[in-house]
């Protein structure tokens, strides 16, 4: 299982919206074949190491990382396929929250005659799955908040300059994390300050398609123009309100960019955040990769929309004048304070990479 787990994630950038699956086949103590899912409307991961292992199949056992599907969908169900090669056994670490499969994958094989285990690799997977899952299970993208700060938890200098608080090794690990995402998504303040153009340039293995960069501007402040608008280098999506001019709108289509209104945001500060979220679920983005200032970031937290964040701190201190890492007015006891929880810590060059989740979301969501 933990090969497949392997497989699986080396297949992460290029199965969206669909899961990136691990499966290997082993006959006697002996591994026979294995794969992980293809490029949509190619073949799962389990037809890969089916076809991998040919007549070896018969009376193996098959790992999978995920439950095998059981229904045809752009490809023929794997359950049928499994069952045809001679398959024995079938290890699944975790079962598939997708309604079209919820059990009813794991069911036929069993209606079959097949011996089904469930859960082992269960937690490794649940991590590594998490946004499919938290798609899956909401219909909504899942969010992960990135930001690079200073030792005191600053994300910009008092003249709003934050480029750049961190070093090489931090910024090419955010653009890995931007390969692993189906959008990015900043808001005006940022688009504004910055100019940034959102585009995955560092990554090693750079994903086929540039990811969906998303503007979150409700009153139409951020001109067409700019990296961020240059759409040779990526798609843009401007998700913004009923609020914005007639001009700004124009300016923006002009330019190339989708547009979209949504309703404001139930304080009438900005978007509303969650519609945001459920509409990149909806167009197949499984994980949004929030790249805002403080202004956004505090908005997701204080709305309890943050599944996971990856903070990037220095050993620069930008002091009572700097820009928070969340805006707001935070808290007022320590117990009403939103607590994650530390997935993981690394040392990148003269940084340090910190990984949380939103636990208060369940195992499935961060
Ligand atoms: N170090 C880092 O990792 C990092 C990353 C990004 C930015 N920064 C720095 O952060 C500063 C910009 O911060 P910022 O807070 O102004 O930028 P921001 O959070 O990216 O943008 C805030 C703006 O987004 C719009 N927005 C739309 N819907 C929203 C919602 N529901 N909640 C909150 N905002 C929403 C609002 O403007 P409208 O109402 O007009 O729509 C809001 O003023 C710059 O100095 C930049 O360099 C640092």
């Amino acid at each position: 299982m933990q090969r497949a787990l392997a497989l699986g994630d080396a297949a992460r950038r290029r199965t969206a919206p669909n899961p990136w699956v691990g499966c290997v086949i082993a006959r006697d103590g002996v591994i026979v074949g294995e794969g992980a899912t293809e490029p949509p409307g190619g073949p799962h991961a389990e037809a890969v190491a089916l076809a991998a292992a040919g007549d070896r199949a018969r009376g193996a056992t098959a790992y999978v990382t995920l439950e095998p599907c059981g229904h045809r969908g752009r490809t023929g169900p794997c359950t049928d396929a499994m069952r045809a090669a001679g398959i024995e056994r079938v290890v699944v670490a975790l079962e598939d929250p997708d309604p079209r499969v919820g059990g009813r994958g794991l069911a036929r094989l069993r209606d079959a005659g097949v011996t089904v285990e469930v859960g082992l690799g269960a937690a490794d997977a649940t991590r590594s799955l998490a946004p499919y899952l938290h798609h899956r299970n909401t219909g909504s993208a899942s969010c992960l908040v990135k930001t690079a700060t200073s030792l005191d938890g600053r994300v910009a200098a008092a003249d709003g300059s934050s480029q750049w608080i961190t070093g090489d090794e931090a910024r090419a690990d955010a653009h890995e994390l931007r390969a692993e995402s189906q959008a990015v998504v900043v808001g005006s303040g940022t688009a504004l300050a910055d100019r940034p153009s959102l585009t995955v340039r560092l990554a090693t293995d750079t994903p086929a398609r540039q990811p969906l960069r998303v503007l979150l501007d409700a009153r139409g402040r951020v001109p067409a123009d700019g990296p961020l608008f240059d759409t040779t280098l990526a798609p843009t999506l401007v998700l913004t309100t009923a609020m914005v001019p007639g001009p700004a709108l124009d300016a923006w289509r002009a330019a190339g960019a989708k547009v979209e209104i949504v309703d404001a945001a139930p304080d009438g500060g900005g978007v509303d955040l969650a519609a945001v979220l459920a509409l990149l679920g909806r167009d197949g983005v499984l994980q949004a990769m929030v790249e805002g200032g403080p202004t956004l970031h505090g908005a997701l937290l204080a709305a309890g929309l943050v599944d996971r964040v990856v903070a990037f701190v220095s050993g620069a201190v930008l002091g009572r004048e700097g820009r928070a890492m969340f805006a707001g007015p935070g808290p007022l006891t320590l117990g009403d304070a939103p607590r994650l929880e530390l997935l993981d810590a690394q040392v990148l060059g003269p940084d340090v990479r910190l990984e949380y989740r939103n636990a208060r979301h369940g195992s499935g969501s961060s």
